[in-house]
C-alpha cells in the first residue's frame, strides 16, 4: 500500500494551516492589547525563536524519523522503557479536548458570516446584546453551526492526508492570506494605521507586567500548535526529502507574520473609531462588528471577508487537531480511517454540546464548577496544564531519552553542528525551565 503522504509544499501549507488559527486572529490581538503592545510583541517574538521553533523542530523530528502516529513514535524512539514512554504519545487527547471548544468558536464565526451579510449591529451596546443573546439563549443556532463546522472538519479528515487535508489547505490557506493582504492594504489608507503600527512595534512598558512574559510563552505554544502531537503527526506524513528545519522556520515565520497582519488590521479599525487597544475577548464578536457597521456597505464586505478568513483559519487548525487521534486509532486497531474519524467526532460532539449548554441561561448554574463554566474549564485545563506538559515531555524525551547518535546524525543533515548544539541546549534546558515556569505560575503555585 502506498502511504498517504503530503507533497513538500502540501506539508508546509498544512502545518501553516494548523498554526495559523483562531489564536492568530482572535487571541493574539487582544492579549497584545491587554499586555501593552510593543513590549509584549517583542517578548512573544523572542519566545517563538527561543522556545517555539525548537519544540516545533523536535516534534517534526519525531514524525519524520518514525512515520508513525504519536504513541508508536514515542515507543519506537525510546531507548529504554518503551512501554512507559508510549503514554507520552497520548498528548493528542489534549488536542481533542481543545477541539471540542475550538469548534464551538468556529460555529460562532460561521454565524457571524451570516450576520455580516444581513444585519450588522449598529452600536457596541447592540453588538454586545447580539453576542450575549447568541451565547446564553440561542442554543439551536449554536448547535446548528457547531454541527456544520464539525461536518466539514470530519469529512476532510476522513478523506485522508493528500485527498482531504492537503486539498482543503491548498484552497483555504491562500484565500485566507489574500483576504488578509487585501484588508491590510485597505487599512493602510487610514491615518490610524501608523498608530496601530507604533502600538505593535514600539514598546510601552506601562501595561507590561511579569505575567505578560508567561502569557507570551503560553501563546507561543498554542499558536504554533505544539505540545500535543499535532505537528508530530503531520510530520509523520511528510515527504521523505522535506527539510524539517527549513519547513519549521517557514511555518513559524508565516504564523507570526499573519498574526502581526491581523493585529495591524484590527488595531487600525479600532483606533480609527477612537477605541482603546484593550477590548478583551469580545473584540472580535462585539467591538469589531459594530465598527464594521460604521463603514456602510463597505463594512458588510469587510465584515464578511474578515469572518471568512477567520473561519478558514479555524477550520484548517481544527482539522490538524483531529488528525492525531484518528491516526492513532487507524494505525493501532482494525478500525478504518473513515470510521475512526466519525467515532471520535461523535464523542467530541457530545463533549462540545455539554460545554455549549454550560453557557446557556438556565443550565449554566448546574454546569458551573467553582468559578468557571465547563467551557472555561476545558480551555483552562488544556492550555494551562496539558499543553505545556506535552511540550516539556516531548523536549525532554528527544533531548535525553531518544538515541542521541541517531538524533545528531539526522539533524546534522539539516543544520551545522553549532546550530545543532544550540537547538539541543534549548530543548534540554530552556524549554523545560521556561515552560515549566509558565505552568507553575498559571496553576497559581507562585505569583509574580
Ligand atoms: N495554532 C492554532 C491557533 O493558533 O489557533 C490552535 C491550535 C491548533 C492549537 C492545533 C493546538 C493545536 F494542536
Amino acid at each position: 500500500m502506498i502511504k498517504d503522504k503530503f507533497t513538500k509544499a502540501g506539508f508546509i501549507l498544512a502545518a501553516a494551516g494548523s498554526a495559523v488559527g483562531l489564536g492568530n486572529v482572535w487571541k493574539f490581538p487582544y492579549i497584545t492589547g491587554d499586555n501593552g503592545g510593543g513590549v509584549f510583541v517583542l517578548v512573544y517574538l523572542l519566545t517563538i525563536v527561543l522556545v517555539g521553533i525548537s519544540v516545533f523542530i523536535t516534534e517534526s523530528y519525531m514524525g519524520y524519523k518514525t512515520g508513525q502516529n504519536s504513541v508508536s513514535a514515542f515507543e519506537t524512539l525510546a531507548v529504554n522503557n518503551k512501554k512507559g514512554w508510549k503514554i507520552a504519545g497520548f498528548t493528542f487527547v489534549t488536542a481533542l479536548a481543545i477541539l471540542s471548544f475550538y469548534v464551538i468558536v468556529i460555529g460562532w464565526i460561521l454565524q457571524y458570516i451570516v450576520i455580516s451579510l444581513t444585519s450588522l449591529p449598529s452600536s457596541v451596546a447592540e453588538a454586545e446584546q447580539v453576542f450575549m443573546t447568541l451565547l446564553t439563549k440561542d442554543l439551536s443556532s449554536q448547535v446548528f453551526y457547531f454541527l456544520v463546522s464539525f461536518a466539514i472538519i470530519a469529512y476532510t479528515v476522513s478523506r485522508g492526508v493528500k485527498e482531504g487535508i492537503e486539498k482543503m489547505n491548498k484552497v483555504l490557506m491562500p484565500t485566507l492570506i489574500l483576504i488578509l493582504l487585501g484588508m491590510l492594504f485597505y487599512s493602510m489608507s487610514f491615518d490610524s494605521f501608523s498608530k496601530a503600527f507604533s502600538f505593535l512595534f514600539y514598546p510601552n512598558f506601562e501595561k507590561f507586567h511579569a505575567e505578560s512574559i508567561l502569557v507570551a510563552v503560553g501563546h507561543a505554544f498554542f499558536t504554533l500548535s505544539i505540545g500535543m502531537a499535532v505537528i508530530l503527526t503531520y510530520s509523520s506524513s511528510m515527504d521523505s526529502d522535506t527539510n524539517i528545519v527549513k519547513s519549521s522556520v517557514i511555518v513559524a515565520v508565516l504564523d507570526t507574520v499573519i498574526a502581526l497582519m491581523a493585529g495591524l488590521v484590527i488595531f487600525t479599525i479600532l483606533f480609527n473609531a477612537g477605541f482603546e487597544s484593550s477590548q478583551g475577548a469580545g473584540l472580535v464578536f462585539i467591538t469589531l462588528p459594530a465598527l464594521f457597521y460604521e463603514f456602510g456597505a463597505v463594512g458588510n464586505i469587510l465584515a464578511v471577508s474578515f469572518f471568512i478568513a477567520l473561519a478558514f483559519a479555524g477550520i484548517t487548525s481544527a482539522i490538524s487537531i483531529l488528525e492525531p487521534g484518528v491516526r492513532y486509532v487507524e494505525e493501532t486497531t482494525t478500525i478504518s480511517r473513515v470510521k475512526a474519524t466519525y467515532i471520535i467526532t461523535a464523542i467530541l460532539i457530545v463533549a462540545g454540546l455539554i460545554s455549549l449548554l454550560s453557557n446557556i441561561e438556565g443550565y449554566s448554574e448546574a454546569l458551573k464548577f467553582g468559578s468557571k463554566s465547563l467551557f472555561d474549564w476545558f480551555d483552562y485545563i488544556s492550555s494551562a496544564i496539558l499543553l505545556p506538559v506535552g511540550g516539556i515531555i516531548t523536549a525532554i524525551f528527544v533531548g535525553f531519552f531518544a538515541d542521541q547518535n541517531i538524533l545528531k546524525q539526522t539533524m546534522c543533515k539539516f543544520i551545522s553542528e553549532k546550530v545543532y548544539g544550540v537547538w539541543l541546549f534549548s530543548i534540554r534546558f530552556i524549554v523545560p525551565f521556561g515552560v515549566g515556569l509558565v505552568m507553575i505560575e498559571k496553576l497559581g503555585l507562585i505569583k509574580f
